[in-house]
């Protein structure tokens, strides 16, 4: 994508600045325009979902369409406050203030995207608060500013609510400031194309690989904790669509980085003969 840079800094949160062209993102339904009423009337948008089944691409697309730079944080169990706001760092003798992407975004009016929010320390969603209410306020604390956020921020955030973890879940307090948004694996009617266009494998040759992971979707919960996801899907029809035998690309692709259980695994293969014998 074009405009795509990585910054990294010692002491910063990595974080992704994205600007230019729009891509390609296939609607589900009608989450755009949700999305675009969203940040026409400065709210806050919660996006719900299993992994690989398109949030980055549709924030990535939305901030394109949008005419907004997009910070992207991937957040982890260390990610604290301040690598959100910014910190004072020692340059050459001499401290000074450097913002996180959360500041720069607020200073900017950008879109900032929070990837997986529950996995952050518990101090970063008490920044949220004043962020998501109609004040739209930032206060930073180390340098006594409170920064009201240009007319173009958003804060939009995701999470698997999939995973069945007490610790790791939004608190009511904090998930009932967004606007939410519910993604699912996508029908296949929208997978096959969607699939078919990211990894030039062509649309008949991807069907049976989009059916195969929906019969592997529904054995989430018996065997598997979660179903394939449609990055995965890509990944095999990208093998296949390289030169590699459908079985192998199908085991290294869609199996083995579901399960490490050889029982669980034998019973998956022998779906793939079901679907492929
Ligand atoms: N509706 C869609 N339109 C276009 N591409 C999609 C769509 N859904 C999924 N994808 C593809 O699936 C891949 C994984 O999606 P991603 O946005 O990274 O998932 P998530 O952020 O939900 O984990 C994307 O890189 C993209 O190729
Ligand atoms: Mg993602």
């Amino acid at each position: 994508m074009d405009g795509t840079t990585n910054l990294k800094g010692a002491a910063q949160a990595p974080f992704h600045l994205t600007q230019g062209d729009a891509p390609f993102y296939l609607p589900q339904g009608d989450e755009c325009a949700v999305f675009r009423a969203a940040f026409e009337n400065r709210l806050p948008v919660l996006l719900k979902g299993p992994t690989g089944c398109g949030k980055t691409r549709f924030v990535s697309h939305m901030a394109a369409t949008l005419g907004r730079p997009l910070y992207t944080v991937a957040c982890h169990d260390d990610l604290s406050a301040a690598d959100l706001i910014g910190r004072y760092l020692l340059k050459g003798g001499e401290t000074v203030w450097v913002d996180g992407p959360l500041t720069r975004a607020v200073r900017e009016g950008a879109i900032c995207y929070l990837d997986e929010v529950v996995e952050a320390r518990k101090d970063v969603t008490v920044v949220l608060h004043p962020l998501t209410d109609d004040r739209r306020i930032l206060p930073i604390d180390r340098t006594s500013e409170e920064l009201e956020a240009a007319p173009g921020f958003m804060l939009v955030a995701s999470y698997n609510p999939g995973y069945q973890n007490i610790l790791k879940t939004l608190k009511p307090s904090t998930r009932q400031r967004f606007v939410a948004l519910e993604f699912t694996f996508p029908r296949p009617e929208h997978e096959i194309p969607v699939v078919a266009r990211e990894s030039g494998l062509s649309e008949d040759r991807v069907q049976p690989l989009v059916r195969l992971a929906n019969k592997l979707r529904a054995m989430k919960g018996q065997d598997l904790e979660e179903g394939v996801s449609t990055r995965l899907v890509i990944y095999t029809a990208t093998l296949i669509a390289q030169g590699m035998a459908a079985d192998r690309a199908i085991l290294a692709a869609m199996i083995e980085p579901l399960t490490d259980d050889a029982d669980t695994k034998r019973g998956l293969l022998d779906l793939v003969a079901a679907v492929f014998g």
